[in-house]
């Protein structure tokens, strides 16, 4: 399945109360409409703590250029895992979308490739597209720990270390060496790319054909950031008038 629409998830991480999210949500309402001519999705992904708050905002937009995504899922099913959140815990929220495997979680959660991939089989057993990060290090051991038959139905994220949070992205040769890795392992393979984007990010990077979407984390953090950037990204694509 490759598709021509882009997504673009926000990830506040660990950023933001519930009040501060919603007063972002209030904000953003003007630049929904413009969503609607474009070929972008937009999939919000909250703390845990605000999952509610931002299912209801979405259900209440009722468009299909916005949605949910989750930052994390257990790689477990429903059962005793304490402090997991697992796809039962999420059921009826209309997630879609769940990043699996960001550095962060990595580098601070001790997660490993198999976890990752177990997380995969969790998403897609609930019908929930999982997002998986990978950097140059992790890119081939991650893409092979997960089932060659479920590779198609994930997104990929290209997210170099070096590049997340630093207000630098990455140049577009090195991302599409790095797609081009990773190529023959996934059939139709959905390639992100994640690290330091933002409105000024090189129109190149942000309208390249290859790349089918962005992960953002700084510039989601305030809405008029993250409008501004989905202007960049419509306007190159052509879409707007
Ligand atoms: P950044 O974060 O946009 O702040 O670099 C990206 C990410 O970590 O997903």
């Amino acid at each position: 399945m490759k598709h021509s629409t882009k997504v673009i998830i926000a990830n506040w991480k660990s950023h933001k109360t519930d009040s501060e999210i919603k007063h972002w949500l209030t904000n953003f309402e003007a630049t929904v409409p413009s969503l609607t001519a474009s070929s972008l999705i937009v999939a919000i992904a909250p703390p845990m703590s605000s999952l509610a708050t931002v299912s209801a905002w979405v259900a209440q937009q009722d468009s299909p250029h916005v949605t949910l995504a989750i930052q994390d899922l257990s790689p477990y099913p429903a059962g005793s895992y304490t402090g997991a959140v697992c796809t039962r815990n999420i059921e009826g929220m209309g997630v879609k979308y769940a990043i699996v495997g960001h550095s962060e979680r990595r580098a601070h959660f001790h997660e490993t490739n198999q976890e990752v991939a177990l997380k995969v089989v969790q998403a897609l057993d609930d019908g929930i597209t999982p997002i998986v990060c990978v950097s140059a290090e992790t890119l081939i051991p991650q893409v092979k720990a997960i089932d060659s038959s479920l590779r198609s139905k994930c997104l990929f994220a290209f997210e170099p270390i070096d590049h997340i949070g630093t207000g630098i992205a990455d140049d577009l040769t090195h991302i599409l060496e790095q797609r081009s890795i990773i190529e023959p392992l996934v059939k139709d393979l959905n390639f992100l790319y994640g690290g330091s984007v933002d409105a000024h990010s090189d129109t190149a990077l942000l309208s390249a054909e290859q790349i089918d979407g962005f992960l953002v984390g700084t510039a989601s953090l305030d809405s008029a950031d993250f409008s501004d950037l989905l202007t960049a990204i419509i306007q190159p694509q052509g879409t707007q008038s």
